[in-house]
């Protein structure tokens, strides 16, 4: 038997899987079934049952860890103890198949080096020259309501949707950096089909039926499909500086290189996995900072003080108060509040024996409010990352937005990127504020996002 690290824990007597009373399907499923309050569900669940909770849904075995050391024994896994591939292939294999995290093992490993290719530092730089003016001409419009035919971003009273503006930054940004396309109704058909894409993963019932949420997912695939097959007689031949077209040429160490429809998969599943996540993340920060607007002038300040409209690879990695920001939105926020995978052998974890072929989950929503490691973690206190207090290294898994191991997030250093090129844009044009009191009700599942749009009033300021 494999021992599990289980410092928390401090286990003496295991128990087996199946001797403990199991929690109901029901209770199993809320997180899901009712994703605005997964974190209190999940809390719940950790106050009655400690650690580890079992739960039973039908002959499926499932179970949810709890806290920084089981966020090691799933995500570090050296010793492959734990499947991604599977549990992510029931969920979005219908709508993502094989894309890099519906991948396990040697074939993981081989796919991930020649993605590597398109994600090293120079060809972020790369991406961030194409990218700075595209942000630039795409916030110019905010608060010109309806000014531009984007009214859709626009509240009646002439408040931003900051959400749905920033939505439709990113995916005019991802056409052009990862496809090579510029904006226009294909992005807008693609932005369409990566919503129905994302809402099919989460479809209980699964039959081709039309108009179901299932087969609006599987119909966007197949734009999508038809999309980039077309183009791809023409990045083979190019050498373009897009995503699509580095991918295409890409050619790991060993000389492995992609096929047509691996191509294709992969960019679908990049674009997924690039678009809600980075979104989700500035509306926290865009929220939190008109809820804070000393926050808001911290990092005007570090903006200005660069003393340039577009901010540069290294610049932006020096940017203290924006990465400070930037770490609390994704602490407090993480896009992706949960992480799946299932046994390949039995585990030890708090105590338990985990049989194999078990579903577990575990989850960044929980973990970074555990007070045992962020002091206040409810407050808004992006001085908690600073280089004195570094409450993020008190343990290597208590911060976890990006996963962690094999399957650590291959777009982490494009997230920060851009996000940091976006923020430095908007603070050194734009001042927000909402109204006194206002709460950003938020959805925290399948993917983080404020339900309202998050309105906010804007005042140009250069
Ligand atoms: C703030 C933004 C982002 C967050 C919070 C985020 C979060 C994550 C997390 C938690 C995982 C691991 C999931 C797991 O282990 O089950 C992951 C994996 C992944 N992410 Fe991101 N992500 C972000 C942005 C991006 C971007 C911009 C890209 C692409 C440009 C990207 C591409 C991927 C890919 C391909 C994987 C799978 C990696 C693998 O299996 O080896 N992500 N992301």
């Amino acid at each position: 038997m494999i021992q599990a690290s289980t410092s928390e824990a401090g286990a003496t007597k295991l128990r087996r899987f199946n001797e403990v009373p199991r929690a109901g399907a029901i209770e199993s499923l809320r997180g899901m079934l009712d994703p605005r309050h997964m974190r209190a569900l999940i809390t719940k669940k950790f106050e009655d049952r400690g650690l580890v909770s079992i739960h039973g849904l039908g002959i499926m075995r499932t179970c949810t860890l709890f806290g920084p050391d089981a966020n090691r024994l799933v995500l570090h896994d050296k010793e492959r103890r734990f499947s991604a591939r599977r549990p992510w292939t029931q969920i979005m294999g219908h709508v993502f198949p094989n894309g890099l995290l519906l991948r396990d093992g040697e074939d993981h490993k081989h796919h991930r080096k020649i993605m590597l290719q398109a994600f090293k530092q120079p060809v972020l730089k790369a991406y961030l020259d194409r990218m700075n003016p595209k942000i630039a001409e795409g916030i110019e419009a905010w608060d010109q309501t309806g000014a531009n035919g984007r009214g859709e971003i626009h509240t009646s009273d002439g408040q931003l949707l900051a959400f749905s503006a920033i939505k439709k930054l990113t995916l005019d940004i991802a056409t052009s950096i990862f496809i090579g396309t510029e904006s226009g109704p294909e992005a807008d058909q693609m932005n369409k089909a990566f919503i129905d894409m994302v809402g099919s993963s989460m479809s209980i019932l699964r039959v081709p039926i039309p108009g179901l949420t299932y087969t609006r997912g599987i119909n966007g695939r197949k734009f999508m499909i038809g999309y980039l097959k077309k183009m791809m007689e023409r990045k083979r031949a190019s050498q373009e500086t897009d995503t699509f077209s580095r991918l295409c040429h890409a050619e790991s160490e060993e000389g492995g290189t992609f096929s047509d429809s691996e191509v294709i998969d992969h960019m679908i599943f990049l674009m997924m996995a690039a678009h809600d996540t980075t979104t989700s993340t500035m509306s926290s920060m865009i929220y939190r900072l008109a809820k804070h607007p000393e926050w808001q002038d911290r990092l005007r300040e570090e903006s200005r003080a660069l003393g340039a409209e577009h901010a540069g690879f290294d610049d932006l990695d020096n940017f203290e108060q924006h990465t400070m920001v930037l770490r609390e939105a994704l602490r407090m926020y993480p896009p992706l509040p949960a992480i799946i995978r299932e046994t390949n052998v039995e585990i030890e974890y708090g105590g338990y024996r985990i049989p194999p072929k078990t579903m577990v989950s575990i989850y960044p929503i929980h973990t970074h409010y555990m007070p045992e490691w962020w002091t206040d973690p409810e407050i808004w206190d992006p001085e908690r990352f600073s280089p004195e207090r570094a409450e993020h290294e008190r343990h290597t898994h208590s911060f976890i937005p990006f996963g962690g191991g094999p399957h650590l997030c291959i777009g982490y250093r494009f997230a920060e990127t851009q996000i940091r090129a976006i923020m430095h844009q908007l603070v050194l044009r734009y001042r927000w504020s909402i109204p006194e009191g206002y709460e950003m009700p938020v959805l925290e599942a399948p993917i983080s996002k404020p339900l309202d749009g998050l309105p906010i009033r804007l005042e140009r300021i250069n």
